[in-house]
């Protein structure tokens, strides 16, 4: 099939390439000339794994193109998907207008039947809204639908090739026909392509969202109470995630979710919510509790240094809101740094992926290392703020000889108990006892 994809960002990208490797011709349009040459010229512009390779061989194949012409874009396409940006506006809502900006431009330019495909998380309505957007200036039949997208950075690739649903929002039966032929390589295992109306189905992706965001402030929250009642909470999540109905899945409390969904989708669904009048009280919790949990490690750090951080210096690896992305939105990790400058310390940070992105925004307020280990030197304490693979294992004989003081406060929960207690170091993680590294002449008085 002919696929024209507008928007080269996360979604976009992504998008496109995964549908060019099962064999479609796929034109990707952005109004950025800077992006398109360099995707052009085989420079993918965003960290994925596994996307790489698929895009070169695409690439070179000529199944996959770059634009900055929608006309040329388009023109060939039987589908048109949106993957464009719905960033939060000043009330908290999602903005539409480049959505509807784009919409306006392609109903000048229909020439005969497409569907156009939204996969930017919308709120409900907009499929409504890009549909009358498009009929100002168009004379031809076209379908406008609903597809959101629920693919994970880190594992984009592998969630998008193997769905594990795939949500579609139309009453056409034609455009359900279109849409039916596309992803029927992708569900070839037998994982459902769900049918509903475009009303429920962007309803769908905020649910989604939203329920997992409420699923981590809940352990979140359990971790908090589980200090207070001498509980831990790994014994408690594995206790409760047994149970089929709750599932093993995102039930590890840490430092708050962050990236460029979570935060967004729960404050438009909360905007949407009161737009009709209702107020979703479980949502707000939501967002109040992760506002804390992103700083949730400082005041213990604080407490550790009897309450004065002036003068002292701090090692923090990860950067990046999870592992395996360069991407630093709303990463608890800025949060915490910023409060610790705040106190008068001073920090030097390594992320395996996200220093570029941090040095844009926090230029030389921080100290940049090269590696994990070079970090730590001379360092009162060590941060952890993102679950890296090489975190979790480090020699801690290197971390030692390195560090100037002994303290680990760990906001991802990597290291065991036990064997941390054996190592000589004071650790502090989050909803699990803290060990208390033995008493020498330098350790700090804990209150
Ligand atoms: C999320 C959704 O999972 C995806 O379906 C949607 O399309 C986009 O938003 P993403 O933001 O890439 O994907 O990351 P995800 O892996 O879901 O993690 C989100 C946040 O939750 C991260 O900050 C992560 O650290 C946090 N998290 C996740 C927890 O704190 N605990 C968990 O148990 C799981």
């Amino acid at each position: 099939m002919k696929i024209a994809v507008v928007g080269t960002g996360y979604v976009g990208l992504v998008t496109g390439t995964c549908f060019a490797e099962t064999g479609n011709t796929v034109t990707c349009v952005d109004i950025d000339q800077e992006k398109v040459d360099k995707l052009s010229n085989g420079q993918i512009t965003i960290y994925e794994p596994g996307l790489e390779k698929i895009f070169q061989r695409n690439l070179k194949e000529e199944r996959l193109v770059f634009t900055t012409n929608l006309a040329d874009g388009i023109r060939d396409a039987e589908i048109v998907f949106l993957a464009l940006p719905t960033p939060p506006g000043e009330d908290g809502s999602a903005d539409l207008k480049y959505v509807l900006g784009v919409a306006k431009e392609i109903g000048k330019l229909l020439t005969d039947y497409k569907v156009i495909v939204n996969k930017s998380t919308v709120p409900v309505g907009t499929a409504k809204k890009v549909r009358d957007a498009i009929a100002e200036n168009c004379k031809v039949e076209y379908d406008v639908i609903s597809n959101p997208e629920f693919l994970r950075e880190g594992v984009a690739v592998e969630d998008f090739m193997k769905p594990d649903r795939v949500v579609i929002g139309t009453t056409s039966e034609r455009a359900r026909k279109v849409m039916s032929d596309l992803y029927a390589p992708f569900v070839r295992q037998g994982n459902p392509v769900i049918f509903m109306d475009e009303a429920s189905s962007e309803l769908t992706k905020y649910a989604a969202n939203s329920f997992l965001a409420v699923k981590i402030s809940f352990m979140n929250e359990i971790a908090r109470l589980c200090e207070k009642l001498g509980a831990d909470v790994d014994m408690v999540r594995r206790g409760i995630g047994s149970d089929d109905r709750i599932g093993k899945r995102f039930l590890f409390p840490g430092i708050g979710y962050g990236g460029s969904c979570f935060p967004k989708d729960v404050q438009a669904l909360v905007r949407s919510a009161h737009e009709v009048q209702y107020d979703f009280r479980i949502l707000e919790s939501v967002m109040a509790v992760n506002e804390d949990q992103k700083t949730f490690l400082v005041p213990k750090i604080k407490k550790y240094f009897g309450d004065s951080l002036l003068g002292k210096h701090f090692a923090l690896w990860g950067l990046a809101f999870k592992p395996n992305t360069d991407d630093i939105r709303e990463a608890p990790a800025l949060y915490i740094i910023k409060a610790l400058i705040g106190e008068g310390a001073t920090v030097t940070v390594f992320d395996p992926e996200a220093m570029n992105n941090v040095r844009k925004v926090m230029d030389n307020v921080i100290n940049y290392a090269e590696s994990q280990y070079e970090a730590l030197d001379g360092a009162d304490a060590l941060i952890i703020a993102t679950e890296w693979n090489e975190f979790r294992t480090p020699d801690f004989g290197r971390i030692k000889e390195r560090m100037k003081g002994n303290a680990i406060f760990d906001g991802r929960n990597l290291f065991d108990l036990g064997e941390i207690e054996k190592l000589g170091f004071h650790y502090e993680s989050i909803g699990r006892k803290p060990v208390a590294a033995p008493v020498t002449e330098s350790t700090p008085v804990t209150a």
